[in-house]
């Protein structure tokens, strides 16, 4: 018989399910989804067993890192679907909680964040959204009380933000990065993918094609600032509006100036249409 697998919606569920393995001398390993699973999520699964005998993924599409007017009403909801996906790879357990779940009635906590959460990059389009991201983490690492968790480098200030925050709440949970998944023509895989128009997906490409080029630049000495305003133009020239693209201190999220100053990674949001793509490539030492 095929391999199903285990689905709970409560923490309570979770927790016995954890304290079983626990006492049976397992590590546990977290990769919290908003599903809609693709390759990328899966990887993130392959790279926390590496690291744990147990892992769980958690679904869960959370409401309060979503601003009015972003896509959380139309974002892909797909279960079975990622729960097929998740039993190919044999994940042990999914948390899929209901909202209720994870705000009963009378939540008011939100993590306050500064540092790479504040580098006018994200937060400048999406002010409430790494508050929110941070708060569900936060709640899902300490639900959990796993050993490691792992989260895509696709989201690079997501990550810097959620390694910050479980450094400075004590929280016990290591948290690892995991390198992004791309399509054949180097497209990062994301959810949001599916939202592309066919024109708009033989466009996309071009994003990640100019990030490379600028790292490649910046590695061999070019100038930063003449290389991100060349990476800028060949992204608006292939059809994209910017709302980022920046070359940044890789671990601080600060401005850099020069190459000298650390080691350095291009992050870039840019929209073709109504979709937002997001992607990051590292400038190689
Ligand atoms: O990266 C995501 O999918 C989400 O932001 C996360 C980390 C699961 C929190 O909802």
């Amino acid at each position: 018989m095929s391999y199903e697998v285990p689905v709970v919606h409560t923490v309570r569920e979770m927790r016995a399910r954890v304290g079983a393995w626990r006492a049976g001398g397992a590590r546990i390993g977290l990769v919290p989804t908003m599903g809609a699973l693709h390759a990328g999520h899966i990887s993130l699964v392959e790279a926390a067993r590496r690291h744990a005998e147990r892992v769980i993924a958690t679904v869960f599409v959370n409401p309060t890192q979503f601003a009015p007017g972003e896509d959380f009403s139309r974002y892909p909801r797909t279960l079975p679907a990622d729960c097929e996906k998740l039993a190919a790879v044999k994940a042990d357990l999914v948390f899929a909680p209901a909202v209720e779940e994870m705000y009963p009635a009378g939540f008011c906590t939100t993590v306050s964040l500064e540092g790479p959460a504040k580098a006018d990059l994200e937060d400048r389009f999406r002010p409430t959204h790494f508050p929110g991201v941070a708060t569900v983490v936060a709640k899902l690492l300490n639900q959990a009380q796993a050993d490691v968790a792992v989260f895509g480098e696709k989201d690079y200030q997501q990550l810097r933000v959620i390694e910050t925050m479980a450094r400075d709440l004590d929280i016990a949970t290591r948290i690892f990065g995991a390198a992004t998944l791309r399509d054949p023509d180097g497209l990062a895989m994301s959810s949001r993918n599916v939202y592309l128009s066919a024109e708009d997906r033989a466009r996309a490409p071009a994003l990640h094609r100019a990030l490379s080029e600028a790292a490649e630049r910046i590695a061999e000495g070019a100038a930063i600032g003449a290389v991100m305003e060349e990476a800028r133009a060949a992204i608006t020239a292939a059809g994209f509006a910017i709302d980022y693209v920046e070359a940044r201190d890789a671990r601080t999220l600060a401005r850099v100036a020069d190459r000298s100053e650390g080691p350095i990674r291009i992050l870039a949001a840019a929209r073709l249409g109504a979709t937002r793509l997001i992607d990051n490539v590292a400038v190689d030492a």
